[in-house]
């Protein structure tokens, strides 16, 4: 279990996230969703350690993330970030192949390999394993650092609009391959989302933010509601339900 107790990050004087308690359970999938600005982002990254809190502590498996090394850490959560900045002269076996780095060290054994195949497999991109990086479309370069996540093969990945430049198709297996890492490898899956159909779907349960703050949190039917949604992003919107499933229709 992710577990966050009095988190807090601020910028110039203002709390972008502030949260007395916030548990992440362990198994299934968590969607986060929330207006640009809401803390998103910034909060999967105190989580993976990637930036400090100003105030709060963060658990992993009651353990402070701050006391686990580096490398341990590295084995047991990873995050997919909003805005990958890589080395373009990069191929996509080069990328994918550092998500196995905390157990190889940089000498890839037999076994990393495969999980390299496997994980390139999932994403469609074997035949793109010796591309670089910038001869990918944006769709095709997300995917391969989603491959690079899923190669690393921890217990709890975090993923930031992981659907970002996808296409529906791209987007929906993508969706699927998440659903499958918690549903069947046992994984506990975290991801950013905009899209609320996908949110309502695919999730187990979905977590509000705005301005720094939980909004709501709870399974799909108790979130995602029309007058929920309306306060949470200032904009018209209903909820339906046809045959149990949800349907979130947005009026522009
Ligand atoms: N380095 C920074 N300096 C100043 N403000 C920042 C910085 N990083 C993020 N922010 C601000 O923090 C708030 C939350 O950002 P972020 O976590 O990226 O939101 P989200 O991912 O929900 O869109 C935003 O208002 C953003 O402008
Ligand atoms: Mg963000």
């Amino acid at each position: 279990m992710i577990r966050v107790e009095n988190l807090g990050k601020s910028y110039a004087g203002q709390w972008v996230v502030d949260l007395p308690e916030l548990e992440l359970p362990r198994g299934g999938l968590t969607a986060i969703i929330g207006p640009n600005g809401a803390g998103k982002s910034t909060l999967l990254s105190m989580i993976a350690r990637l930036q400090s809190p100003d105030r709060g502590v963060v658990t992993l498996d009651g353990q402070d993330i701050l006391r686990i090394p580096g490398d341990t850490l590295a084995r047991r959560l990873t995050v997919l970030r909003q805005d990958n900045a890589m080395a373009a002269r990069l191929t996509v076996s080069d990328l994918v192949g550092f998500g196995r780095y905390p157990y190889s060290k940089g000498r890839l054994t037999g076994e990393d390999h495969a999980k390299i195949e496997e994980s390139l497999a999932l994403v469609e991109l074997q035949p793109y394993r010796h591309r670089f990086l910038d001869e990918l479309s944006g769709g095709q370069r997300q995917r391969a650092f989603i491959a690079m996540v899923l190669a690393q093969d921890t217990e709890y990945a975090l993923f930031d609009e992981p659907l970002n430049s996808l296409d529906i198709r791209h987007a929906v297996s993508v969706m699927q391959l998440l659903r499958r890492a918690a549903e069947e490898l046992g994984k506990t899956v975290v991801t950013v989302l905009h899209d609320l159909n996908f949110a309502a779907r695919h999730s187990d349960r979905i977590i509000a933010m705005k301005n720094g703050q939980l909004q709501f949190a709870g399974p799909p039917h108790q979130v995602i509601r029309t007058v929920a949604l309306r306060d949470l992003y200032g904009i018209d919107l209903n909820v339906s339900r046809t045959d149990g499933k949800l349907m979130v229709d947005i009026y522009g």
